[in-house]
């Protein structure tokens, strides 16, 4: 297992530029299942959730090929199996994404169910629920769930949480049923605007996607499309934080202003300025940093992607901060590793306190996730001394080439070969 070592001190200065959002990707090569023609994918960020999403769609029958460094076809002329295999979906959440697709286009599917994640309990039930709204017959059996349906047919759906998850798999179960869908209390994020964009190139006849309220009317057939992933807001805000928690000058081409607007407001009440530049936008720190209250929401209000990557920051701003975790039930595993470099912080529940500005200390680390190892990323950064992070496969799987990225930005980090077992 690789480890990044990152010395700290530099202030970053530069220019950066954006992958494609991992979010939005992985829904997008999934929606290959609903058509035998080809779709051709652009801005298809290389990382290893992408990796196991075509390995998954492989085993499915779907052929892909990279026809660019970044442009992706995959075709699904034939369905030859119907099942998402437990140790794929185990290793990436998204591949429950296939059961609306497969059961749209084939009558069946046999998903297993994800577990647990290092982040909370992260539920399948309303996906379940939703889908059967539309007719299927669904069973869990041996920990898998097994869908049949002879006919989808459309449905008024409420969602109790605006899950991004369960609005995907319903949209793309409900694009190939008989009739009109209804998804109440949909989730807004742009990655579910992303994949309304796809399935509509495809054929699909979809109305008020980024609203609460999106309208399906299905079609019989879908064809083939092409179409380009929108840049990564997720990587975007990382940057942008790490610009302001080093005291440097960063640019962020192609970072997509309307979809962080949440993250521009608390990164300016801090004391940052962020201002949009031709191509991207450009973040700065001088003076110190002030503390804020932070809740996260869902889209539109600040991402729970970027809650690690924000207590990282407000270690060094000058006060308390009060960061509320709405989404996610236990979510502040960074926290014990960002105390054990020295930051002040007292959790209750869902709020953690972050008292500053601390002087960071470097020392070896350990993520729990793909955001929480950013936000020691990000620490070890602003630290004295070097930070050891252990466990990089977990920011392999949604951050592009990160290390040569903040490399290109003047910071002194490095990646090594570790020895130690996942
Ligand atoms: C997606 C993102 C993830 C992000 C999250 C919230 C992808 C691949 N991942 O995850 O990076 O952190 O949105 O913005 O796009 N819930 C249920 N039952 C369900 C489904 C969800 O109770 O059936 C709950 C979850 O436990 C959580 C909340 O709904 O508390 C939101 O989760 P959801 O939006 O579904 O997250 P994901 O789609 O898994």
């Amino acid at each position: 297992m690789d480890k990044m070592i990152i010395r700290g001190g530099a202030p970053l200065r530069g220019t950066v530029e954006l992958s494609g959002s991992k979010n939005a990707a992985l829904p997008c090569l999934i929606a290959a299942l609903l058509t035998e023609e080809p779709l051709l994918i652009h801005n298809v960020p290389r990382l290893r959730d992408v990796r196991t999403s075509i390995d998954l769609l492989g085993r499915l029958g779907v052929v892909s090929r990279w026809t660019g460094d970044h442009d992706l076809e995959l075709h699904a002329r034939a369905i030859t199996s119907h099942e998402a295999p437990y140790d794929l979906v185990k290793t990436m959440r998204a591949s429950f994404l296939v059961l609306g697709p497969l059961l749209a286009r084939t009558g069946r599917a046999r998903v297993s169910t994800p577990g647990g994640c290092a982040i909370g309990a992260r539920p399948v039930n309303l996906h379940i629920a939703g889908i059967r709204m539309l007719g299927a017959r669904i069973q869990m059996r041996h920990g898998y769930v097994e869908a049949h349906a002879v006919n989808l047919r459309g449905a008024r759906v409420w969602l109790d949480t605006s899950s991004v998850g369960a609005t995907e798999n319903i949209m793309m179960a409900a694009v190939r049923a008989r009739g009109r869908t209804l998804i109440e209390n949909a989730a807004r994020e742009p990655e579910v605007q992303d994949l309304a964009r796809l399935l509509k190139a495809m054929g699909a006849r979809i109305s008020g996607a980024g609203s609460h309220v999106i309208e399906i009317e299905g079609v019989e057939r879908l064809g083939g499309a092409e179409h380009t992933v929108i840049p990564d807001r997720i990587e975007a805000g990382s940057l942008m934080i790490a610009a302001a928690v080093t005291g440097g000058d960063v640019v962020v081409r192609g970072a997509p202003l309307e979809h962080l607007e949440a993250v521009i407001a608390k990164l300016r009440e801090t004391g940052a300025t962020v201002e949009p530049v031709e191509g991207g936008l450009r973040v700065a720190r001088g003076a110190a940093l002030r503390p804020v209250e932070l809740r996260t929401l869902p889209y539109p209000g600040f991402p729970t992607d970027l809650q690690a990557q924000m207590m990282a920051l407000l270690t060094q701003a000058a006060g308390t901060s009060v960061i509320t975790e709405t989404i996610f039930e236990n979510r502040f595993m960074h926290a014990l590793e960002l105390m054990r470099m020295g930051a002040d912080i007292v959790m209750k529940g869902p709020t953690a306190v972050v008292r500053g500005p601390t002087a960071l200390c470097g020392a070896p680390v350990m993520a729990t996730d793909l955001r929480a190892s950013m936000g020691l990323i990000l620490a070890g950064l602003a630290a004295e001394n070097s930070t050891e992070l252990s466990r990089v496969y977990h920011l392999d799987r949604g951050y592009e080439a990160l290390d040569a990225k903040l490399r290109a930005l003047g910071a002194a980090v490095e990646r090594v070969p570790g020895e130690e077992a996942a």
